[in-house]
């Protein structure tokens, strides 16, 4: 007999029929609603195997609820949404698919960034509300990107894509991190700093840390208030290392230039939330790994991990 699975939400067919090969599939058939908790809940009981998405949160309520769960495969790099120690604790194996989204959402990190930077956003509704009138000396004049200073906060594999592209733009490269990384100071001229340091001397503060106790509201008031004026603070990791009171405060009093959000605290952001009210902010959907090709590599990285996971062979790529 084929080992039960489930997928949370529709993910392309061909990947589907891949999965099928192995296992017996039950997905959650829509594209835009997740798979209501009830229904997880209800389905988790007898699956050996997960495929979910950072919108599933599997904690440890729920995996009390699995019988026969071997394996819990994330398609994202990302892990936050799952309880890793109750993981580990019921013997049940979780992967992530790094690796394959590094430059794609590296590409989106630094588009936020120049966008943030040179206020492509507002410059584009300026001109769709017929607001451009003239050239003006100082019409919607922003930072320099080139030559500046970034950074990095997390100088992992996506970090240091990021690293890459700074480069070419003869930034200076500051980067903080828990191990230093040798390499990266020599290949790409980084240079390692106190995170206070970094904030004192970039002119892009880049987030690029997984978030994890240690890293909830690492940038707080205290460390908005050690940025530059002009800085520009760029975040396409996690909302929740973000304090969104203090940046919107910051943002507000002219403490900080401008902020790139990528993701928030809670996602979707409501409409209503303050930091959407700032011109100052771009604000994006949670697209930092949205290219057709890289989200279908994630795809079918998660689906070999699920597979191998259900079929006792070791998955390549193993959070515990
Ligand atoms: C998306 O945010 C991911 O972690 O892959
Ligand atoms: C993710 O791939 C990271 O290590 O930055």
């Amino acid at each position: 007999m084929k080992p039960k699975v489930l997928i949370t939400r529709k993910i392309p067919q061909e990947i589907v029929e891949k999965i099928s090969s192995v296992c017996d599939v039950d997905m959650w058939n829509e594209e835009e609603v997740p798979i209501p908790r009830e229904v997880l809940e209800q389905k988790i009981v007898d699956v050996e195997g997960l495929f979910c998405l950072i919108t599933e949160k599997i904690d440890a309520d729920l995996l009390k609820k699995a019988k026969n769960l071997k394996v819990v495969s994330n398609m994202a790099v990302g892990y936050n949404n799952i309880d890793i120690e109750a993981c580990r604790e019921r013997g049940i194996t979780v992967t992530n698919t790094p690796g394959v989204l590094t430059e794609t959402t590296a590409d989106l990190t630094f588009a936020l960034l120049m966008a943030t930077a040179r206020r492509l956003i507002e410059a584009s509704t300026y001109l769709r509300n017929g607001e451009w009138k003239t050239w003006s000396p100082m019409q919607l004049t922003g930072q320099d990107v080139y030559g500046a200073t970034i950074g990095i906060i997390g100088m992992g594999r996506i970090g240091e894509a990021v690293a890459r592209r700074a480069k070419a733009f003869d930034m200076n490269i500051l980067y903080h991190n828990r191990n230093r990384k040798v390499d990266a100071e020599k290949t790409l001229g980084a240079t390692y700093v106190e995170l206070d340091e970094l904030l004192k001397q970039s002119d892009f503060v880049v987030i690029m840390t997984p978030y994890t106790p240690e890293t909830v509201n690492l940038i707080s008031e205290r460390e908005l208030s050690l940025m530059k004026k002009t800085a520009v603070l760029i975040n396409t990791a996690r909302g929740g290392i973000v304090n969104e009171e203090a940046l919107y405060n910051a943002l507000k009093t002219g403490q900080i230039w401008a902020a790139g959000l990528d993701v928030f605290a809670i996602e979707p952001v409501s409409l209503d939330h303050p930091l959407l009210t700032l011109p100052n902010v771009v604000a994006l959907p949670h697209i930092g790994s949205a290219s057709i090709k890289t989200r279908l590599k994630m795809a079918e990285l998660a689906a070999d991990n699920l597979m191998k996971g259900v079929t006792n062979q070791r998955p390549d790529h193993v959070v515990v």
